[in-house]
């Protein structure tokens, strides 16, 4: 079964126009359904990881396999299983779509173009919208919610698309300490359903109880590779050397 897991070997990946490697060498390999959290002080390239794992960067060196698929030559086959909630995105105030219309574009990819979404997808759209409870803001304009709702509303897109894999980046940072939990909550249960997700995170307050992964980062590489209690990544962070965080 190859469904939901990460592989990197060897993989060191730059940005576009530069030779220098943001991320080098880094080797692991995710199982389906594992929950991952990525540390680690600005700019260590977490990042720059989780595009990795997405194909959106060019690999230099060594090889990343996510879902059995060659992300280097199958990007666009690896973006239809990988849900990707990036960092710090906030809408147009006048963006002219309501809440339903962004969730159902999570299907968009799947669909292929010019194709209209079904009552699959609608269904899909729903679940999603009902799993983060915001069903009573789908014809909300999404330019005038909050950050932390429109934060959930991204989360709902991305699970929209049923992924395999769900990266996260930051996405507790406009969430309140109730809405932290909520969402950690339900990360935790689409995690036991067997999806893989992998969350960069600078807040730990929410991380489930049980035992779970830790993945450090410093200058590009792994600097440490751990498993323990959601509770207890804080600590496991802050005692690395160097560790300085926002
Ligand atoms: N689009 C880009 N082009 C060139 N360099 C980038 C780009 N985005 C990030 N970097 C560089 O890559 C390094 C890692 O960035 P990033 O992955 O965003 O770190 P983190 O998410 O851990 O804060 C930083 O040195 C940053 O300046
Ligand atoms: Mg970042």
């Amino acid at each position: 079964m190859t469904a939901g897991t990460i592989e990197l070997s060897g993989v060191s990946t730059a940005y576009e126009g530069s030779d220098l490697p943001v991320i080098r060498g880094i080797s692991f390999s995710i199982a389906a359904g594992e929950f991952v959290v990525v540390g680690g002080p600005n700019g260590a390239g977490k990042t720059t990881l989780l595009e990795t794992i997405n194909g959106m960067l060019p690999i230099t060196n060594g090889q990343a396999t996510v879902c059995g698929l060659d992300v280097a030559a199958h990007g666009t086959e690896v973006r239809k299983r990988v849900g990707y909630v990036i960092q710090n995105f906030a809408f147009d105030p006048l963006a002219p779509f309501t809440v339903g219309n962004v969730v159902i574009m999570g299907r968009y990819g799947l669909l292929g173009y010019g194709r209209q979404p079904r009552e699959e997808d609608h269904r899909a759209a729903e679940e999603a919208m009902h799993l983060l409870g915001i069903e009573d803001l789908v014809d909300r304009p999404i330019g005038k919610l909050s950050g932390g709702q429109q934060q959930k509303v991204l989360i709902a897109q991305n699970l929209a698309k049923k992924p395999e894999i769900l990266l996260l980046d930051e996405p507790f940072s406009n969430l309140d300490l109730f809405a932290r939990s909520f969402v950690g909550e339900i990360l935790t249960s689409i995690a036991e359903a067997g999806c893989t997700v992998v969350i960069v995170s600078h807040a730990f307050d929410a991380l489930p109880g049980h035992d779970i992964r830790i993945l450090a980062m410093n200058e590009g590489r792994i600097s440490m590779d751990a498993h323990c209690r959601g509770d207890e990544v804080e600590e496991r962070i802050r005692r690395l050397p160097g560790a300085v965080h926002a």
